[in-house]
């Protein structure tokens, strides 16, 4: 049964939106760049785990980057919701996607029939998401039996690199903002443990997830790595400009000691790719 958002959802989903709306189109980008040790990138990496899936939905696909990757992988229906109608905007000019179905919405309420997908993918997304177990029922609702859902989710930085530092730098100041610029807490953390993922998908028919932790880099000069950093975190967007300026200087001395001899910082980060599928009536009542 779908229930209506808690307030936390509605104030999670509002940020999310407003967030999106504004800078449309950054989350992917230079997202190739970010490579594993095979040369992949992590979105390639999921468009290879659902290769021969003919059907696939992306929940919070939003600038259509991963269904683009899908539709190159072979894929021949494709459909993406995502709550930022800016992002959708992008998705919507790629020629890859012109005849994909792309929804403004909520993954808690998804406007698919049922059974109507192979496999329904999430890059990234599903960890901010909030009522997860409403999601994980509408995943079952609309993929066929034996079906596959592919997360991505955040793992945190490789130790010793530069997200690490940028990251150690960074928390006092983002803790340090007044309540009303504080980022809403933002989705459940147990879709980021094998564990947790589980718990909310195992009792909705899913097998337990394989889990498979990936070391992407996004390796580049001191500067481009400061940018591409500066970009992608939510909490950074909030600060005042002399603290981003603070920040920028005594990361670009700082940083100094991890540059390597040809001028290249490395600057890794985890992703936990998670993949499950779901049981059949048969497999459930064996
Ligand atoms: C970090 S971005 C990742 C985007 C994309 N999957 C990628 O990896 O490039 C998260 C996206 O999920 C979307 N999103 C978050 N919660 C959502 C929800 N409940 N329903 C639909 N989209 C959602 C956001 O609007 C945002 O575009």
């Amino acid at each position: 049964m779908i229930t209506a958002p808690s307030a936390a959802a509605t104030a999670a989903e509002s940020y999310l939106r407003a967030r999106h709306d504004l800078t449309p189109g950054l989350q992917s980008e230079g997202a190739e760049l970010l490579l594993a040790a095979d040369g992949r990138s992590s979105y390639r990496i999921m468009a290879d785990t659902v290769a021969g899936a003919r059907r696939v939905l992306d929940l919070g696909c939003a600038d259509g980057w991963l269904l683009e990757r899908l539709a190159e992988a072979g894929a021949e229906t494709l459909a993406g919701i995502d709550l930022s109608e800016g992002e959708l905007a992008f998705a919507r000019r790629r020629p890859a996607l012109a005849g994909a179905d792309l929804r403004c919405g909520r993954a808690q309420q998804l406007p698919y029939a049922d059974g109507s997908y192979d496999a329904v993918v999430s890059h990234m997304a599903f960890m901010l998401m909030s009522d997860v177990e409403q999601v994980v029922a509408e995943v079952a609702r609309v993929l066929v039996p034996g079906g596959m859902f592919a997360v991505a989710v955040g793992g945190g930085a490789v130790k010793g690199e530069a997200r690490d530092l940028f990251m150690t730098l960074a928390r006092p100041l983002f803790r340090a903002r007044s309540t009303e610029s504080q980022v809403p807490e933002l989705g459940d953390r147990r879709t980021r443990r094998r564990e947790g993922l589980d718990e909310i998908l195992v009792p909705h028919g899913f097998e337990p997830v394989s889990w498979e932790p990936v070391a992407v880099d996004r390796r580049g000069t001191p500067e481009q790595v400061w940018e591409m950093l500066a970009g992608m975190l939510y909490d950074m967007h909030d600060l005042g400009e002399e603290q981003v300026a603070q920040l920028h200087d005594r990361f670009m001395t700082d940083s100094q000691s991890l540059v390597a001899p040809d001028g290249i910082l490395p600057c890794g980060m985890w992703i936990n790719h998670a993949t499950t599928r779901l049981r059949s009536a048969q497999q459930i009542h064996a």
